[in-house]
């Protein structure tokens, strides 16, 4: 049938990303624009256009009115997701040899970036919830634990990394533990592709955004967390901490030489949606309109999770024994398409689009789960993955992964190096990274990963040869 059939088919409710809503709330002036004969906008980088990294034309004059009305230094768009904008951010602020710290749910771009950038991660533990699964993000007196086992193998650390808000809405204060890294004379690149809009500053019940924190750099995927297309996403620099020309340096070597027109279209148009008072006004209904979801939800009896960001529901399927994975693709088959099946829960993306009877079709598909796959017990507690509280991969990454390597069962794997990333997507967190010795926990506790996500993750994993 091909691709192009598939792209316009109705699918009933979409409750997944971009958060657009299949186009319903695409920004109108980027709809205006694709109402002309289309591909008339696709443009190549024409000197009254510009690019990302060009300094004139009107994409680097929309990047500064950007930069200026967020109260950043600067501001880069990317056509190439957060991935991109992440890679290009963390090569800008550590040299090959030097070490990062990061959490252990940072997405695998920035595992790759390792990889890249010969960096070595020194990933910290997170809490962890055994009733759904989840990490959820540290807060100041977990970072400061962190920080007090430092260092370690007598690895430097040059730049640290946190994820704010998580695929599934949990959020934290991050000001105070931004404050913390400055201390320590290290800049703070913070992954918050889930949260752009809390720098809208719309609500004051919304966390505050890593640009409120005075965090280095921030990047946010305009697709999942804005009105933008897939791919679209923006890099804020702020402060005097982070060279421009190093970034700029580094997006130059990893982004495409041919970025898309209207990809750069939709970043300056998601932007401007928060810009402007009617924008604004729509953000703030479809908030409320959200947390009232939430509320009737609960009061009929779905199992939500608490989370910090109303735009996202976390159905606890765990508690009435049904798998996330199993609902998801219940549901689907009743034309509701989720976002983020785990083996606990499923997530929801409720998106800037309007969700008319959601509460009743939710209700009526829940008792529909309950009575194909209910449970009377819940599914037991996940076990906490069997982690030190800070961890360096036993050899570099990036040698690790261009090693010769052989591929064995889990099992037999117990005392070897890792020389690959084994990354259930979504949501994209490594479970093991290049470089990785396994133990014998941490070989059982990937064996039971298997059995949870059988798709996703091998019974084998590649280690290195010799
Ligand atoms: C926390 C986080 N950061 C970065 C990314 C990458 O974003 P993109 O798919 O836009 O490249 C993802 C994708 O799921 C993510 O969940």
């Amino acid at each position: 049938m091909g691709l192009l059939p598939l792209l316009t088919r109705d699918r009933g409710r979409s409750l997944h990303l971009p958060a657009h809503g299949r186009g319903v709330a695409l920004p109108s002036e980027l709809r205006a624009m694709l109402r002309h004969r289309a591909g008339l906008w696709d443009l190549p980088e024409l000197p009254e256009i510009g690019g990302p990294l060009i300094q004139q034309g009107a994409v680097a004059e929309s990047q500064r009115k950007a930069a200026v009305d967020i109260g950043a230094e600067r501001a880069w768009y990317g056509v190439n997701g957060a991935t991109g904008l992440l890679q290009a951010a963390l090569l800008a602020i550590a040299r090959p040899g030097q070490a990062v710290l990061m959490p252990r749910n940072v997405h695998r771009s920035l595992i790759q970036a390792c990889v890249l950038g010969e960096l070595t991660p020194v990933l910290f533990d997170l809490p962890f919830m055994v009733d759904r699964g989840h990490v959820f993000p540290p807060n100041h007196s977990w970072l400061q634990e962190v920080l007090n086992e430092l260092p370690i193998n007598g690895v430097e650390i040059a730049a640290a990394v946190l994820v704010h808000p998580t695929y599934q809405g949990y959020a934290t204060d991050l000001k105070p533990m931004v404050a913390e890294l400055h201390r320590r004379g290290w800049p703070v690149l913070v992954d918050e592709a889930h949260g752009a809009h809390f720098a809208s500053r719309v609500d004051a019940d919304l966390p505050d955004s890593a640009i409120t924190a005075g965090a280095d750099l921030i990047v946010h995927s305009l697709h999942k967390s804005a009105a933008g297309l897939a791919q679209t996403a923006v890099l804020w620099l702020q402060g005097s901490r982070v060279d421009p020309i190093a970034i700029e340096r580094s997006l130059g070597w990893l982004q495409t030489t041919s970025p898309s027109a209207l990809l750069l279209a939709s970043c300056e148009a998601s932007l401007n949606e928060w810009r402007k008072p009617a924008g604004l006004r729509k953000l703030r209904v479809r908030l409320d309109e959200a947390r009232k979801l939430a509320c009737r939800l609960r009061d009929l009896g779905l199992p939500l999770l608490e989370n910090q960001d109303p735009l996202r529901l976390i159905l606890h399927t765990a508690v009435v024994g049904i798998s996330g994975l199993d609902a998801d693709v219940w549901l689907m088959g009743r034309r509701m398409v989720a976002e983020l099946p785990e083996p606990g829960c499923l997530t929801f993306c409720i998106g800037l689009a309007p969700q008319r009877g959601l509460a009743r079709l939710m209700h009526r598909c829940w008792h529909g789960l309950l009575a194909a796959h209910g449970k009377d017990t819940s599914l037991p507690a996940f076990a906490k993955p069997p982690l030190p509280r800070i961890a360096v991969p036993a050899m570099p990454c990036g040698v690790a992964w261009r090693a010769q390597s052989r591929e064995v069962p889990i099992g037999d794997a117990v005392g070897r190096i890792a020389t690959e990333l084994i990354c259930p997507y979504p949501p994209g967190i490594p479970l093991l990274v290049p470089g990785e010795r396994l133990d014998q926990r941490r070989a059982e506790w990937l064996l039971e990963q298997q059995h949870f996500w059988p798709d996703q993750i091998a019974v084998t994993v590649k280690v290195l040869a010799f």
